[in-house]
């Protein structure tokens, strides 16, 4: 989401006439779009804004501009504990930035934070509209906000309560961007299955008759199809023509159902790929985090996901050392982890938040050198389960989208499966990025598969920028 926000920030800052500089310290406006998820987000932040003071005080036009969570978060502290920043904007009003910038020109700098969106086009402003990484890919923001109450999250208090994009709006959007050359899309939400929740109980709320949708039977099948979930937009917008891959992030494992396991397994375009965010192994420490599953029912998913949708690669989040996480429940991980047999895991140490109801567990944070042990087992854990999952895939061809040259080795590109694996594959010939391919997989690790190119299947389209120079 972060991510996005900072294409969306781009967009705007070139629509005002400006291009991207070469270099942050080259630059005349600086934008640091901010993380709070863990502390160590915050410290990098305040840590990059202090070596911007210097660059400052030798350039005192450049102009500085704070957005994203930890802007929402901190508020009026960053302009007092930083007078040099000249724009502070929040979650709720990334597209003021700009105007906000040319407001601070003329009457100082400037804090503006709204608690929450005024409407659904601050909320949701036009993918066509952000200056996008790669042609050939797009985030597509169906939902924002958080409405669960998970413990130890700063992101609800951030975010805001969740608000969906309207279904049809969201299909137009994606026939847009695959009518500009765009041929994969990551949905993006922070709890997708719960997509058209807010839209289906506002509609219920405009139309009395719908209160018993959820006695099942045939009122309830009737206004099911009436109401758009995450299930049917993943089908809707993976039948646009043009779009060859369809992703998305983050499902949570209480809300994912068995349609979305349908959608996913018969629908060609949605990548074979769910993230899909265990947290913890224990149910002690699961219950206390307020996430609504037991180990059990998690896993019960993951056989269900395997089964329905061939060649499923799942990855997932795991935050170590909770308050009160025992030894005992942290084996309970390792054993969730090792039955889960992860294609990848980002591990997490808990980072307590000001604000969330897991940072006054202070009498029961664990001890920093137990946490730290105990990471790195799970990294054990999960990196056998990658590793043998990569290894699997030697001697297989496999189909991807073509990245770009590989950054260390230009004879080398970069290619990312419909598992969302990296190859590195050698090829005969130059390659534009956005290509789908196949590559055959001749070496695995850990983290990345390696392989030669087999054959090109539909080189990218996509044609914006020409030159014309004399000679
Ligand atoms: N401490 C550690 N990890 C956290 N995450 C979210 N909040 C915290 C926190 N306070 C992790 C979760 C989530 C991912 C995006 O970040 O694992 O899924
Ligand atoms: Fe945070 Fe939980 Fe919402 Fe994810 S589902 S954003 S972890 S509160």
């Amino acid at each position: 989401m972060n991510e996005h926000d900072s294409e969306r920030i781009a967009g705007l800052l070139e629509a005002d006439g400006l291009v991207l500089a070469d270099s942050d310290e080259n630059a005349d406006v600086v934008v640091f779009n901010t993380c709070c998820i863990r502390e160590n987000a915050d410290n990098k932040f305040y840590g990059h804004l202090g070596r911007f003071k210097n660059i400052k005080e030798e350039r005192p036009d450049m102009e500085i501009i704070v957005s994203g969570c930890l802007a929402q978060k901190d508020r009026e502290q960053i302009a007092q504990r930083a007078g040099h920043v000249d724009v502070v904007v929040g979650t709720h009003n990334v597209h003021r930035a700009v105007e906000l910038l040319h407001e601070s020109r003329r009457n100082g700098p400037i804090t503006e934070i709204w608690d929450e969106a005024l409407d659904d086009a601050d909320t949701f402003p036009s993918a066509l509209a952000v200056r996008r990484e790669v042609d050939w890919s797009a985030w597509v923001t169906i939902q924002v906000g958080c409405d669960n109450t998970c413990a130890y999250c700063i992101v609800p208090a951030v975010r805001g309560r969740e608000i969906s994009r309207p279904f049809g709006e969201l299909v137009s959007e994606v026939e847009r961007l695959a009518a500009d050359g765009v041929r994969e899309i990551t949905l993006l939400g922070q709890n997708v299955n719960s997509y058209g929740r807010d839209l289906t109980s506002a509609r219920r709320a405009l139309n009395p008759a719908h209160d018993d949708f959820e006695i099942a039977g045939e009122q309830w099948l009737a206004d099911r199809r009436a109401r758009p979930l995450f299930a049917d937009l993943l089908i809707a917008v993976s039948k646009v023509d043009g779009i060859d891959r369809v992703r998305f992030t983050s499902p949570h494992p209480k809300d994912l159902r068995e349609d979305t396991i349908t959608a996913m397994g018969t629908n060609a375009a949605v990548c074979s790929h769910l993230h899909f965010p265990l947290q913890s192994g224990s149910d002690r420490v699961l219950a206390l985090m307020h996430r609504g599953y037991t180990a059990q029912r998690y896993l019960e998913k993951v056989v269900a996901a395997r089964a329905g949708i061939e060649d499923l690669a799942i990855t997932t989040d795991i935050i170590v050392g909770y308050p009160g996480e025992t030894e005992e429940d942290f084996v309970r991980t390792l054993e969730v982890a090792a039955e889960a047999e992860y294609d990848s895991a980002y591990t997490f140490i808990f980072s307590p938040r000001e604000g969330t109801e897991a940072a006054l567990m202070v009498d029961q944070f664990c001890d920093p050198a137990e946490v730290g042990d105990r990471f790195e087992r799970l990294r054990v854990v999960v990196e056998r389960s990658a590793l043998a999952k990569h290894m699997a895939r030697i001697g297989r061809t496999e189909q991807m989208i073509v990245e770009g040259p590989s950054k260390r080795d230009p004879e080398v590109f970069t290619g990312r499966t419909a598992q969302n694996k990296l190859v590195h594959f050698t090829s005969d010939r130059p390659l534009r990025s956005g290509t789908l391919a196949t590559a055959l997989i001749t070496e695995a690790s850990t983290h990345f598969l390696r392989g030669e190119l087999v054959e090109v299947l539909s080189v990218s389209q996509h044609r914006t920028r020409f030159a014309v120079t004399a000679g």
